[in-house]
């Protein structure tokens, strides 16, 4: 029924009939009160475009450079666990869709596929685009931890997003009363052992995965841990995670490559800021000196034009892919990212803009402030 899906919220009212329930609360939920959820896309209406006019847009390019590799939009698709519970193709259809949309993904460390397949999925689907990245949860068990990122690297990842914004899990409601775990034919395709898979029976009456996280994930974690993943990687090192301009200086000064401001998906703390209004603040503290990248509401191609003009190299986007896999798999994945592309295209168009390198702040207004930026 694609001809029914005409914007990422119908991709959403269309999963969630056909999602079980715990799957779909998992995928949708935020921490505690959930504001920060609803604030992270109502963000986007506190700015408004300035567009200009007759300036030819009869052509537009969207493509950009982001970490050394090209891709067809700065539009990439965020590490989200366990997509096998979406589909049955899981991030496998979501790499070979990222290829054929000619963009980047990044796979979780708790994927229901592993590393390899999800690399060969990509590699042996048509198309030209396509680059993969690992997001990266560092375990108590730093050997276990490295091999993750070794396995990438020897496959042919390009960069490595290390969250930092997890030493515990949120507190989402309805996974706790739902006692969330893994559907009972899947695993974390990553881990060999049943705790280390996400595979246990029991988890108690708690959200499991909130359990193992507290069992598995390294609560511990400090700057120094960046300066030894550095030094065990040769791929370029994002941190996943920073909401202040004190907290990006420092991820420069631990020589990052880039920083990816994010909440998770307001997941991690309520009450936090909508990821739009801390872009600023991080990409000046930063003052050129890595890339800014974020992700968070993303649910419009105005909304990826309002990030970009506020100083992001690229944007990211989580549930609407799951929203996509959930209806068609691959193929929804596709329709999804071709949609967000035209919204796009459209948006630079209708502001003046040919190319990414065209969208400044002049572009953006927030609402309630006469002059611009
Ligand atoms: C996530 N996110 C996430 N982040 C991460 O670093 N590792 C992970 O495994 C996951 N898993 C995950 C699962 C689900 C169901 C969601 C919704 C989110 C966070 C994700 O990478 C990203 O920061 C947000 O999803 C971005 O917000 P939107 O686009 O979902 O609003
Ligand atoms: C989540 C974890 C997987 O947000 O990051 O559920």
């Amino acid at each position: 029924m694609s001809g029914q899906r005409v914007c990422v919220s119908d991709f959403e009212e269309e999963a969630r009939k056909i999602l079980p329930k715990a799957v779909y609360d998992y995928y949708r939920s935020g921490a505690d009160g959930q504001n920060t959820l609803a604030d992270n896309v109502a963000a986007f209406n506190r700015w408004y475009l300035i567009p200009r006019v007759l300036r030819d847009v009869s052509t537009v390019d969207l493509t950009v450079s982001v970490l050394g590799q090209k891709l067809s939009m700065p539009l990439c698709v965020g590490a989200t666990a366990m997509q096998r519970m979406a589909h049955p193709a899981g991030e496998t259809a979501t790499a070979r869709a990222c290829k054929a949309a000619g963009t980047g993904m990044m796979l979780s460390s708790w994927a229901t596929s592993t590393i390899e397949e999800v690399m060969s999925a990509m590699t042996v689907s048509p198309g030209s685009g396509g680059v993969l990245w690992l997001q990266l949860y560092i375990y108590k068990d730093r050997q276990l931890t490295l091999s993750l990122v070794h396995r990438a690297e020897k496959v042919g990842y390009k960069a490595i997003f290390v969250t930092v914004d997890t030493p515990y899990l949120g507190k989402r409601l309805d996974d706790v009363r739902n006692r969330f775990k893994m559907p009972p034919h899947l695993s974390m395709s990553n881990f060999s052992t049943a705790s280390l898979a996400f595979s246990e029976d029991n988890y108690g009456s708690d959200s499991g995965l909130a359990v193992y996280v507290t069992n598995a994930i390294e609560p511990a974690l400090s700057w120094d841990d960046i300066t030894w993943l550095k030094k065990h990687t040769r791929l370029p090192v994002i941190v996943k995670g920073v909401l202040n301009g004190e907290d990006a200086v420092q991820a420069v000064n631990y020589g990052v490559s880039g920083i990816l401001v994010s909440n998770h998906g307001a997941r991690q703390l309520d009450g936090v800021p909508a990821t739009l209004d801390v872009l600023e603040e991080v990409v000046k503290a930063v003052q050129g000196r890595c890339d800014v990248f974020v992700d968070g509401g993303v649910r419009r191609g105005t909304d990826v034009l309002k990030a970009l003009a506020l100083g992001a190299k690229a944007i990211f986007i989580g549930r609407p892919v799951l929203w996509g896999l959930a209806c068609q798999g691959e193929e929804g994945v596709i329709e999804l990212l071709e949609l967000l592309k035209d919204e796009l295209r459209l948006a630079m168009a209708l502001s003046g803009c040919c190319s990414v390198s065209e969208v400044s702040s002049s572009l953006v207004r927030r609402v309630g402030f006469n002059s611009r930026m």
